[in-house]
């Protein structure tokens, strides 16, 4: 990454503005239900507390609406990393405004405090540069840690870089040097597997790596599309009917640029949508008009195992079928295990490819596992993440 990084720099008795990802999934109680994101970021904050700075984590929760709503409080969060990091971790009661400037005017080195989320205002996500320039103000220095919110060109992710110098935090460092290195210099064969819905969330996604990888492999409620634009009649499947002629076109790229293109060979379906319906595996050739493909069946999870057996590099997005439902998750399973199991630099980019690894127990032995879900997304469309593009290049 060709960023400043905030081990380059001197922190000692330093106001340091972080800007972390905190917004995790909380039940309806506010009890958090996954602490993966507070967790990522403990390197730069204990970093930070070690080297004597005066720590001021901001974070977004949710989707306020840019109003003051409890439902959205980080004071949950700030309980947690206390116990994560064993130290009191004060909660503040606002992110701007006179109060909060005292209060961390009087904090000592090694200190932490917590704002409150920032999208209580609707500046933050406006970008309004005076909001910006006022949360900077409470600091001398901004770290953005935030890879998560990246893809955002908000106050706190963009805006307040540019009143003071900026640098990236150890997770940032972290995730774009890793998804970096593997799209630009990836060891080879470099192999992605692309699953979820709808072709149209990731059109982007499979353009940019079909200029990258040796294997493309298309998995999931996407599959369909593509298997229509080969003629292949997919039932009652979800298909994006106005996607196909461009399916056509994506196949027809990948065999002029020498890509392997993989798709299933064989599904898992049912006649309903519902987790007791009777399911059957099949060939994709023998599917009939009132089956709908809920899975990848078995031959194709085995042929999409083998290539990623065979990869240096893989990069994961989107589960192979509607892995909610057990009779439907074998094919997303057996994706999850041949990513444990392979060699090579394995990646799993975001959503519901993580909680597929995480449900199968196979995290410890992947590379990455990214704490973005749109920002990894735009970053394998090719986009420069505008929260990465404010910080200050080496
Ligand atoms: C995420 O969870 O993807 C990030 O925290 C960004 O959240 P947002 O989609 O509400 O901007």
């Amino acid at each position: 990454m060709n960023k400043i990084g905030i081990d380059e720099v001197p922190v000692l008795g330093k106001r340091i503005f972080v800007r972390v990802d905190f917004n995790v999934p909380m039940d309806d109680n506010q009890n958090i239900t996954d602490d993966t994101r507070i967790r990522a970021a403990l390197p730069t904050i204990t970093h930070l507390v070690k080297g004597g700075a005066k720590v001021i984590l901001a974070s977004h929760l949710g989707r306020p609406k840019g109003k003051a709503n409890p439902k959205f409080s980080l004071a949950p969060i700030a309980k947690r990393l206390g116990e994560l990091l064993n130290k009191e971790v004060m909660m503040a009661q606002d992110c701007i405004g006179p109060e909060l400037k005292t209060q961390i005017n009087k904090m000592a080195n090694g200190q932490i405090i917590l704002l409150e989320n920032v999208r209580f205002y609707e500046e933050e996500e406006k970008n309004n540069p005076e909001f910006a320039k006022e949360m900077a103000e409470l600091a001398e220095i901004y770290v953005n840690d935030a890879f998560g919110t990246a893809h955002r060109a908000h106050a706190s992710t963009e805006g307040i870089a540019k009143y003071i110098p900026a640098y990236a935090g150890f997770l940032m460092k972290k995730e774009v040097d890793i998804m970096g290195k593997a799209l630009a210099n990836p060891a080879r064969p470099f192999v992605a597997i692309i699953g979820g819905a709808k072709v149209s969330d990731k059109i982007q996604v499979i353009e940019n790596l079909l200029n990258k990888v040796d294997i493309l492999i298309i998995g999931g409620g996407m599959a369909n599309t593509f298997l229509k634009a080969q003629d292949i009649q997919v039932g009652k499947s979800l298909v994006e009917a106005e996607k196909v002629e461009l399916a056509k076109e994506l196949l027809l790229k990948a065999e002029k640029g020498g890509v392997k293109l993989m798709l299933p060979s064989d599904v898992v379906v049912a006649k309903e949508f519902s987790a007791n319906a009777a399911s059957r595996v099949i060939k994709v050739s023998k599917i009939e008009a009132d089956d709908l493909a809920l899975d990848i069946g078995p031959e194709s999870a085995e042929h999409f195992a083998q290539a990623i057996n065979s990869a240096e590099t893989v990069i994961w997005n989107g589960p192979m079928g509607v892995f909610e439902i057990d009779a439907f998750a074998k094919g997303t399973e057996r994706i999850a295990k041949a990513m444990a199991e392979c060699q090579g630099t394995t990646i799993v980019g975001g959503g519901d490819s993580v909680a597929a690894v995480e449900k199968m127990g196979v995290v410890e032995s992947l590379t990455h596992i990214s704490t973005g879900g749109g920002a990894s997304l735009e970053f394998l469309e090719g986009k420069i993440l505008p929260g990465v593009a404010a910080l200050q290049d080496k």
